[in-house]
């Protein structure tokens, strides 16, 4: 049986070769380049691929995937809202992704970033690096006295809501699916407008499926409470930036994380020193002092890595044996 998998990067080598030597029965191969149209000829004589969510998964890069006789495509991440599902389904393609490689790496970043702007960190140690060491105006707000609306509670909502309750926030929750232990405790309020109008700090932990994208738009921001902060660590396109910006320029909003962000695709994970940048309203947002920038790194941590790689790759070989894995995404 051979898997071969595309877009390799150095950090995840260590993870890949940990799983070779654990299945010497399975040849791998692998590149550094992304899956495409012209690069699927590289799979030829596997029996899977392995992928992750960096490129547009086309009609065309599946049927030159087919055209290898390739039916199958395990991703190393969650998100699967890059590949064109219709033609994954005519050409029968099976897809795995891997659902849970560590909701922890996402809600401990989201919980970092939060307490960092609600004490204004970005500012300080602007200051600091001046040698200015005056404490006043930089006054934070403790993460305690805040409510915070968590806006879905899959496996990463969770994790964020469990971490908060360490220091003391009080939570309020909004799911279409209710879980039972968010129930039992509680938190759970009946719409998002009630908790946008409810909360201190609003955190996204929800799909880019049709129904949530652009839900942080005008509207939604004017329901929100003056001085509230907007986190999003989990897709770009659910915020209307242009909506956020101008939240921030009048003081609607006092901050913001970002993790994602909409033209995200070409540009993060790019170096782009001494290169002229691409994205003006990005590039403003990175230097807001009120709004920490990160590129699509929440997930990167060593544990998540190595699952990822591991995951995907026990998926792509149940997927070749024909036997069933949890990793299978229905759809
Ligand atoms: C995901 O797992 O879907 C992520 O957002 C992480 C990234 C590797 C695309």
């Amino acid at each position: 049986m051979k898997i071969f998998a595309y877009g390799i990067r150095d950090d995840e080598k260590p993870s890949l070769k940990e799983w070779e030597n654990a299945h010497p029965d399975v040849e791998v191969g692998y590149t550094q380049e992304l899956l495409t149209p012209q690069t699927a000829k590289q799979a030829a004589g596997s029996n899977g691929v392995v992928v992750y969510q960096q490129l547009p998964y086309t009609a065309e890069t599946l049927q030159a995937l087919a055209d290898q006789g390739i039916h199958q495509m395990s991703l190393r991440n969650v998100g699967i809202d890059n590949i064109d599902l219709d033609a994954a389904k005519k050409l029968g393609f099976k897809i795995s992704n891997v659902a849970a490689y560590s909701p922890n790496a996402i809600a401990e970043h989201a919980a970092i970033q939060l307490a960092r702007v609600l004490r204004r960190t970005k500012e300080l140690d602007a200051k600091i690096a001046k040698r200015d060491l005056r404490w006043a105006p930089t006054i934070g707000r403790e993460v305690r006295m805040q409510t915070i609306g968590v806006v879905g509670t899959g496996r990463i909502g969770r994790v964020l809501i469990h971490i908060l309750q360490g220091f003391g926030a009080k939570i309020v929750a909004y799911d279409i699916y209710k879980n039972p232990d968010i129930e039992k405790q509680g938190l759970y309020v009946d719409s998002v407008d009630e908790l946008l109008a409810q909360s201190d700090v609003v955190s996204l932990h929800v799909p880019s499926v049709k129904e949530n994208i652009h839900m942080i738009n005008k509207d939604s921001i004017a329901k929100m409470k003056d001085g509230a902060v907007l986190v999003n660590v989990a897709r770009g396109d659910l915020v209307d930036t242009d909506a956020l910006v101008a939240a921030l320029d009048s003081g609607k909003l006092a901050g913001a994380v970002l993790d994602v962000y909409e033209n995200e695709v070409g540009i993060f994970n790019e170096d782009w020193e001494g290169k002229k940048f691409p994205d003006d309203r990005l590039n403003d947002l990175i230097d807001r002092p009120n709004v920490l920038v990160t590129p699509h790194t929440a997930f990167y941590t060593t544990k998540a890595v190595l699952e990822m790689v591991h995951q995907s790759f026990d998926a792509a070989v149940a997927f070749a044996k024909g036997e069933e894995t949890r990793n299978a995404v229905k759809y």
